[in-house]
């Protein structure tokens, strides 16, 4: 959420400022901005609108051999020029760009106001550059950066240039994540390594509280209260090639098509033949600590929620073990009592959303024990929990989450055998899930070769609709509550999941011919259950499109595979058939593309879909 990019060098900042500002564009992209600094002094350029604007009006002339770089997705006041990011000083010498947010931002305006400084923006940043400004003219630019923030109440990743000392950017951390890139002969800084890797493998990741200054061939990383913390820097497994498009025309559908290889990867060294279980190298807690977990508690934020309620399932069907998710939100506000014999578990593509974090904290505090299941390595949910299992899904770009939701899933079969295993989970269903889990890739492939048929259903039966409903059952609920997610986030057809049985419980009251239903349907003990639902819609003239592992004609198709059919649905989309357990994984797949094809017909923005930014690391 929001992008920050930074460059001290002897080349031009800005090239390589509008690069990472390219690169970052999908944690935010209502407006955008650069401020450099050279021999001319300090020159901004800002836009509401995307980067591309920003390039379109950027002045000839605008060159600096330092300077800082901001993508925005608004907290504080709207998407304007004005108040697009980097924000200065009162004095203009002193520009800012920060993620996060200011929370006594209102008070510290007033301070301000009462000292005669007129604030231009509506940003809490520009508290931040008023603070800084008033300092840099007297003392060295990284400690009025330290005096300013010790007055700040809230999280920033922050970056801070002034043309009075050209030689230096000074950037700090709390909550927000920065990682600064040693280039030869010029430093980067990026909230994100994706606007790095194209100019150095090596990065310090900045903790919490912590401080950087860096110049052309040097930087120094302190404490906020100034002591050296020598951080060295590290190689990053993460390459330029995980953000190109690969021949795709975006990133949602390069990432759909990527499963195959990003669930190979989850499973990767994870599968023991031998002991017909899960070997789960970053999990912390021996076969004695699991055999005390009474409950696990799973907890995540949208499509990372949804997972985890696949992932309970998943758990509570192996291991015997109840389980359930509940959106971290709501959990850290509702003073959840923590139990000693809980497994918590913390569910994050990122690694930065906040309201995770944040139960992640009241875990903590509360004495609980937390572990991830986390994609992006080194992230600050990983490290606040200390240990978990890295999904291994790779970065993921596109806004809405395909890839993460299905590795994330994989990810918790993983877990739930591994559980199981210790449990009374046998060694032949163990040796089962290994070989459906070994299957995996393939069947999604398998999956993805049906993509022109799933376009065609999306195409003539979802983009014409204003509205989808989307029910299952059980594992298929968990299915539908993420089909009905990805439709409504890229395609902006408005969508709701229901679990089946309750839609005649008032939802049916919308059903209608205009109205179509998307049905999962797992080949399990609830198929009839489902088909009995299908009938309730048909009844009342409402198009029903299946998604089913059941083999042909179990639905009473007649071999419907596409639209037009045999008027009992408008199609059947059929996966391959996998262990009951994993269907999930297999049957949110159609539900990707499905949403995909529509967006597309739709002529959407797929991969920056209005009003939504990745990683949302504010409230
Ligand atoms: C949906 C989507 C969001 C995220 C949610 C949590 O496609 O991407 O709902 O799943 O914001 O994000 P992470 O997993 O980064 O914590």
């Amino acid at each position: 959420m929001c992008g920050i990019v930074g460059y001290i060098g002897s080349g031009d900042a800005v090239p390589v400022l509008i690069e990472g500002l390219q690169r970052l564009e999908y944690r935010g992209y209502d407006s955008a901005g650069i401020a450099v600094a050279g021999r001319s002094g300090l020159k901004v350029h800002k836009r509401a609108g995307r980067v591309d604007d920003l390039v379109a009006t950027l002045p000839k002339r605008h060159r600096g051999g330092v300077g800082i770089g901001h993508t925005r997705w608004a907290t504080h006041g709207e998407p304007t020029d004005v108040n697009a990011h980097p924000h200065l000083d009162a004095s203009g010498h002193v520009a800012v760009a920060h993620n996060g947010i200011v929370e006594n931002a209102a008070e510290l305006r007033a301070k301000l106001a009462a000292e005669g400084i007129d604030l231009v923006s509506d940003t809490d940043t520009e508290v931040i550059a008023q603070l800084v400004g008033i300092r840099a003219a007297d003392m060295a630019l990284e400690d009025a950066v330290r005096e300013a923030l010790s007055m700040i109440v809230g999280t920033y990743g922050l970056a801070v240039i002034d043309d009075r000392r050209p030689d230096r950017l000074v950037v700090a951390r709390n909550g927000s994540p920065v990682v600064l890139g040693v280039g030869r002969g010029a430093h980067h800084v990026a909230s994100d390594v994706a606007a790095l890797v194209r100019h150095t493998d090596q990065v310090v990741h900045l903790d919490d509280h912590e401080l950087a200054v860096l110049h052309a061939d040097s930087y120094r990383t302190f404490t906020l209260d100034a002591r050296p913390t020598d951080k060295q820097p590290a190689t990053t497994e993460v390459t330029a090639t995980a953000f190109d498009l690969a021949g795709h025309d975006d990133y949602m559908h390069k990432e759909i098509h990527e499963q195959p290889t990003t669930v190979a990867r989850t499973l990767s060294g994870r599968l023991d033949r031998r002991f017909a279980t899960a070997h789960l190298g970053g999990l912390d807690l021996s076969a004695r600590d699991l055999l005390g977990v009474r409950r696990v508690k799973i907890l995540g934020c949208g499509s990372a929620y949804y997972a985890g309620l696949a992932g309970a399932l998943l758990v509570e069907g192996l291991s015997r073990i109840p389980a359930d998710a509940e959106t971290a939100s709501e959990f850290r506000y509702r003073n959840p009592v923590i139990d000693a014999d809980t497994l918590y578990v913390a569910v994050s593509q990122s690694g930065e959303t906040f309201d995770t974090l944040a139960a992640v904290q009241e875990i903590k505090r509360k004495g609980g024990d937390v572990i991830g299941v986390v994609n992006a390595p080194g992230s600050t949910i990983a490290g606040e929990c200390g240990s978990g299992v890295y999904i291994h899904a790779g970065p993921e770009v596109s806004v809405a989450s395909t890839k993460s939701f299905t590795s994330t899933v994989v990810a918790f079969a993983l877990l739930a055998l591994h559980l199981g295993r210790v449990r009374d989970l046998g060694p032949g269903d163990g040796t089962r899930l290994i070989d459906g889990l070994d299957a995996l890739p393939g069947a999604i492939d398998e999956v993805l070769r049906a993509e022109d048929a799933i376009a065609t259903v999306a195409r003539e039966v979802i983009a014409p609709a204003a509205s989808a409903f989307f029910i299952g059952r059980v594992r298929g609920y968990a299915v539908a509550l993420e089909g009905a997610q990805k439709l409504k986030e890229v395609s902006y057809i408005h969508a709701e999941a229901y679990p089946a049985a309750e839609l005649k419980h008032g939802p049916l009251a919308l059903v209608g011919p205009e109205v179509p239903t998307v049905v999962v349907v797992p080949d399990d003990h609830l198929l009839d259950k489902n088909l009995a639902s299908v009938e309730e819609i048909r009844a009342r003239r409402g198009l029903v499109i299946a998604v089913t592992d059941a083999p042909a004609g179990a639905l009473g198709e007649g071999g419907t595979t596409g639209p037009g059919g045999d008027g009992r649905f408008a199609a059947v989309l059929r996966v391959p058939r996998t262990e009951p357990e994993l269907a999930p994984v297999l049957l949110g797949v159609p539900l990707q593309l499905l949403a995909h094809h529509a967006a597309l017909a739709l002529g959407r923005d797929i991969d920056r879909p209005r009003n939504l930014a990745k990683s949302v690391t504010v409230e």
